[in-house]
């Protein structure tokens, strides 16, 4: 049987929103048969939450803990609770800067996808587009995986190759390898909506 309802998108964001504007473009384009249901953010004053807010969608900052790299247990649970209450059946790391851990993993098992700027397995963690260019590469990109318990190691669902050029700065290399994330993860979640439509 055909499910022509909308993939129910909970996004989770650390920074600026650019990733998640793109999508939320291409859903208000018809480009992608799903719903933003929910945005969450470990930073309040994020970016992200604005450009949801400004969507008209239910946006939450929520509090972190003590930690730097994770959530705290309660603060993890609470994006869970969060998350199930919007009925949410993908998750979407848009720029989230934190690791996950069990309670989210264990709630959306191979349902969390996050966008990387580099062509994993190369350049995992942070700024890897200056990892790159110390690195002395001639080319990287960005790659959308399944999350897991480990620091950009799910499995890759797709890439896309962005050249390093001459005179590049960290800031040069990461603006264009932004501008083929906006297109990929769009594109990613794009497919796996699709089997939705029959
Ligand atoms: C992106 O470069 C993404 O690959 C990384 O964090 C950045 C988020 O940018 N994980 P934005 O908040 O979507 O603009």
């Amino acid at each position: 049987m055909q499910n022509l309802a909308p993939l129910k998108l909970g996004v989770l964001g650390s920074g600026k929103g650019s990733n998640f504007v793109a999508i939320a473009q291409a859903i208000q384009a018809g480009k992608i048969n799903a719903q933003v249901q929910i945005v969450l953010s470990d930073v309040e004053d994020a970016g992200i939450l604005e450009h949801a807010r400004a969507l008209g969608l239910r946006a939450e900052f929520i509090a972190p803990g003590r930690f730097r790299t994770k959530l705290e247990p309660q603060a993890e649970e609470r994006v869970v609770e969060l998350l199930r209450e919007a009925g949410v059946e993908l998750v979407v790391l848009a720029g989230y800067m934190r690791m996950i851990k069990a309670p989210l993993l264990e709630a959306f098992p191979s349902r969390i996808i996050n966008i990387h700027p580099s062509l994993l397995p190369r350049f995992p963690g942070l700024e890897s587009w200056k990892q790159a260019l110390e690195a002395g590469a001639c080319t990287t990109g960005c790659t959308v995986h399944y999350v897991d318990g480990g620091m950009d190691t799910g499995p890759v669902i797709a890439q896309s190759e962005v050249p390093v050029l001459p005179g590049d700065t960290a800031a040069t290399l990461h603006a264009r390898i932004q501008v083929a994330e906006h297109a990929l993860f769009p594109e990613v979640i794009a497919k796996l909506a699709a089997p939705r439509r029959g």
